[in-house]
């Protein structure tokens, strides 16, 4: 079994870098952000308020993680409507609990997210913490959104950069931070190859470790 927790803030690549680690090691893959996006979805569907809690906690019930549909999940709005959500401890407690059964599910798993290394797997074997400049990150979005024809505005999604990551940082329950045990990744000036080398080196390093104890 090995577990890998990837935690940081939005747009600081963790997402692919999970994918990279999750199929280099053959690992189960689960990125949490999808699970609060999938409670925000279903309120934004309902024309519910975000802060229906009792709303949020059934539709954080019925999230069965076989059945993310990252493309749908994907909008902008739901990242933002997420993060509003992911600010209730009885939300948040009804998704741990599934995201640490699929961590606990042979062969292990790579769990990407804010809270992994601190709260959903405080043992996991691996913990990294991704992050990059709230500047690289808003250039990346905007690459992102015109690779696929889409226009914005890169003083529009730095502000909503900073906005989220005041929001995840500043929570009550669970708020993104580096675990004390987590290795560091500033991907700022780094292309996803080397961030990927760069966690493989920290992984293999620890394997050895772990092994050898
Ligand atoms: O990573 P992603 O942008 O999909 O996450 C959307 C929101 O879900 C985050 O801004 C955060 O508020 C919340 N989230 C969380 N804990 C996680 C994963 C995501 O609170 N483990």
């Amino acid at each position: 079994m090995i577990v890998i927790a990837i935690d940081g803030p939005a747009g600081a690549g963790k997402g692919t870098l999970a994918r990279r680690l999750a199929d280099h090691y053959r690992l189960n893959l689960l990125d949490t952000g999808l699970t609060y996006r999938a409670v925000a979805y279903a309120l934004l569907q309902h024309a519910l308020p975000l802060d229906n809690v009792s709303a949020a906690e059934t539709a954080a019930r019925q999230v069965d993680l076989a059945k993310l549909d990252r493309a749908m999940l994907s909008a902008h709005a739901v990242g933002e409507a997420a993060s509003k959500v992911a600010v209730y401890p009885t939300v948040r407690r009804i998704l741990v609990e599934k995201q640490r059964d699929f961590a606990k599910t042979p062969p292990g798993a790579v769990l990407d997210g804010r809270d992994i290394g601190t709260v959903v797997c405080p043992d996991a074997d691996i913990k990294l913490y991704v992050t990059a400049s709230a500047e690289v990150r808003a250039q990346r979005r905007l690459a992102e959104i015109e690779s696929i024809g889409g226009s914005a505005n890169f003083s529009e999604i730095l502000a909503d950069i900073v906005r989220r990551d005041e929001r995840d940082m500043g929570r009550a329950d669970s708020p993104l931070k580096p675990a004390d045990d987590a290795h560091l990744l500033d991907t700022s000036e780094m292309a996803i190859e080397a961030a990927f080398l760069a966690a493989k080196t920290i992984i293999d390093d620890a394997l050895a470790k772990r092994d050898k104890a």
